[in-house]
């Protein structure tokens, strides 16, 4: 970075600091990590786990930890209950998203799940909720059904070592092309696939905390590309390009009978060209967002599912009984058997819970000055609920880190008084994941089919030694498990049987 910017960006801050030290004498902020002068906890925040270096702090500091990033002030959350008395119970001042430089100038801005409260994202997500509510997901089925279907007779044809885990990710694109643009692909060489792949990298890279100082600092936005150490500005030019591609091409191509076109349908009975402009870039936005929302997060779910099988084959003993009993040999279960179910949904929350897919959740920020518990919670603030430390709790949760479907079983049924993983791993308040029901609905299907028709089993090498099939969540915003020591072989020539036939 070039002297004079570093000049300016040090006495700004130091400015700024010390007017925030003067105002909160008074106010008392939460306890935290100590930081730096000017820079604060900048550092501290980049963790190669953070939220298990987050959730170490909180043994230290508690369940409302204060930190800064220069001049941002960031709150972690570590407790269900307290994140729920601030982003549910005072949703009205806790449902905002930080405003993002780094977003603005990837061209990441439009989407909804960063995007600051407002007129744009009540508009955005009323659109997203109309097709995403409990009482239309069910409309999806039949697509779902059918791409799952063709999954399990990839299923079938892997006989390797390993199972090629990409199969996962095309399948949840192939099921959101069509559900949402109506769009049918061939195979992982497509296109789009390779564009959604990138695009997700590039928000992942872009998400990973603190990483980019232009946050927190700016004017470092005005740094040109040639001063060494503007990363960020390359990465940004480099990125937005992919970013449009997924937003543009797929929406470009829509046929009918899918989201976009009932959205664009609604739109022209608009009569104010203007509005009708807004209207069809407002669509554009949404369904851009569904499509990379759905691929990455529901893909991560789903390999922690094929981990978790492939470490535990009484798991899978247990889920098939229950299959057994209630489906049968002579079909392969569908959406109708989802409510007599219960261990194969038990089986879904914890891997909601084991290993979240957005450890950290997507951070909320506050729009206006309070007062949490006597600590002083100032209007700008980033609160970070950290999803997987909650979700790690001992005392809801005993054993936390062993992967165990039954905790949530109560005399052959889910138990009402173990707390679901879904109001936590979905997000929060106003907030929440509107695609929690559909994901659900992908997710059940996949699990149900898998555990009927086939066995989970840990991969093996060279010389038919079975790998460890135990993973570790890694990643950024969103997370996945790693590595992907599993393999698929049919339960059965009949189960084989059933899985063919679904091409007929
Ligand atoms: C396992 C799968 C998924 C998980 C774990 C997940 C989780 C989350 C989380 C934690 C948030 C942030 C909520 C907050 O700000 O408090 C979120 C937001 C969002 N999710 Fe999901 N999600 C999943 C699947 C999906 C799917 C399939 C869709 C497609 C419709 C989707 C669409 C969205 C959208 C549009 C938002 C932004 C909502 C807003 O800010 O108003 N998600 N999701
Ligand atoms: C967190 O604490 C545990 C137990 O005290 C320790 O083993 C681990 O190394 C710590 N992890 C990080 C990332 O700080
Ligand atoms: C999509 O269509 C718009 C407007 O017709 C056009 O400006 C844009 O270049 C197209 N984008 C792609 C990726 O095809």
């Amino acid at each position: 970075m070039s002297s004079t910017v570093s000049l300016i960006v040090l006495t700004v801050s130091s400015i700024v600091v010390l007017a925030l030290k003067r105002a909160n004498r008074l106010r008392p902020l939460p306890p935290g990590p100590p930081g730096w002068p000017i820079i604060g906890n900048l550092f501290d925040l980049q963790q190669e786990l953070p939220w298990i270096t987050y959730s170490n702090w909180s043994k230290t500091y508690g369940s409302i930890m204060f930190l800064r990033a220069l001049t941002t002030p960031i709150v972690i959350v570590s407790s269900a209950d307290i994140a729920f008395d601030l982003m549910d119970k005072r949703s009205a001042i806790y449902s905002s998203k930080p405003a993002s430089v780094v977003d603005e100038m990837i061209g990441w801005d439009f989407a909804l799940s960063l995007m600051p409260y407002g007129q744009r994202w009540r508009n955005i997500r009323k659109k997203t909720h109309e097709h995403f509510h409990q009482m239309v997901t069910p409309n999806y089925h039949s697509k779902q059904m059918k791409h799952i279907q063709a999954f399990l007779r990839h299923c079938l044809a892997d006989t390797a070592k390993q199972f090629d885990s990409s199969q996962v990710r095309q399948l949840l694109a192939t099921i959101v092309l069509d559900v949402v643009y109506g769009i049918r692909i061939k195979d992982m060489d497509d296109d789009y696939i390779k564009n959604i792949v990138e695009t997700l990298e590039v928000f992942g890279e872009s998400k990973t905390f603190g990483k980019y100082w232009v946050d927190f600092m700016p004017l470092l936005k005005y740094v040109p590309q040639w001063v060494p150490g503007a990363v960020f500005v390359k990465f940004a030019a480099r990125s937005r390009p992919v970013v449009e591609e997924m937003l543009n091409r797929p929406f470009n191509a829509t046929s009918n009978n899918c989201i976009t076109a009932s959205m664009l349908a609604k739109i022209e009975l608009q009569p104010d060209i203007e509005k009708r402009k807004e209207e069809e870039t407002h669509a554009k936005h949404a369904t851009g967002v569904i499509y990379a929302a759905t691929v990455e997060s529901t893909y991560s779910l789903l390999q922690t599912f094929f981990c978790g099988m492939a470490m535990s084959p009484d798991i899978q003993q247990r889920a098939r009984q229950e299959l057994d009993s209630v489906v049968g040999p002579e079909r392969l279960p569908t959406y109708d058997d989802q409510d007599r179910l219960p261990y194969v949904q038990a089986i879904f929350m914890e891997c909601l819970r084991w290993m979240p897919t957005i450890p950290l959740g997507i951070p909320h920020s506050v729009i206006q000055d309070g007062y949490y518990n006597g600590y002083f919670i100032p209007s700008g603030t980033i609160i970070i609920p950290n999803a997987w430390h909650m979700l790690h709790n001992p005392e809801e949760y005993p054993e936390p880190d062993k992967f165990n479907p039954g905790r949530f079983i109560k005399d052959g049924e889910i138990n009402p008084e173990i707390r679901d993983p879904a109001t936590i791993a979905f997000g929060f308040g106003r907030r929440i994941c509107p695609g929690r029901h559909f994901a659900k609905d992908t997710a059940f299907l996949v699990i149900a089919s898998i555990l009927h028709a086939f066995d989970v089993k840990p991969s093996v090498d060279e010389n038919g030694f079975e790998l460890d099939p135990t993973p570790q969540l890694q990643g950024s915003i969103i997370s996945f498990p790693s590595p992907l020591n599993y393999r698929l072989k049919s339960r059965s020539e009949a189960a084989e049987k059933l899985v063919r036939a679904t091409e007929l």
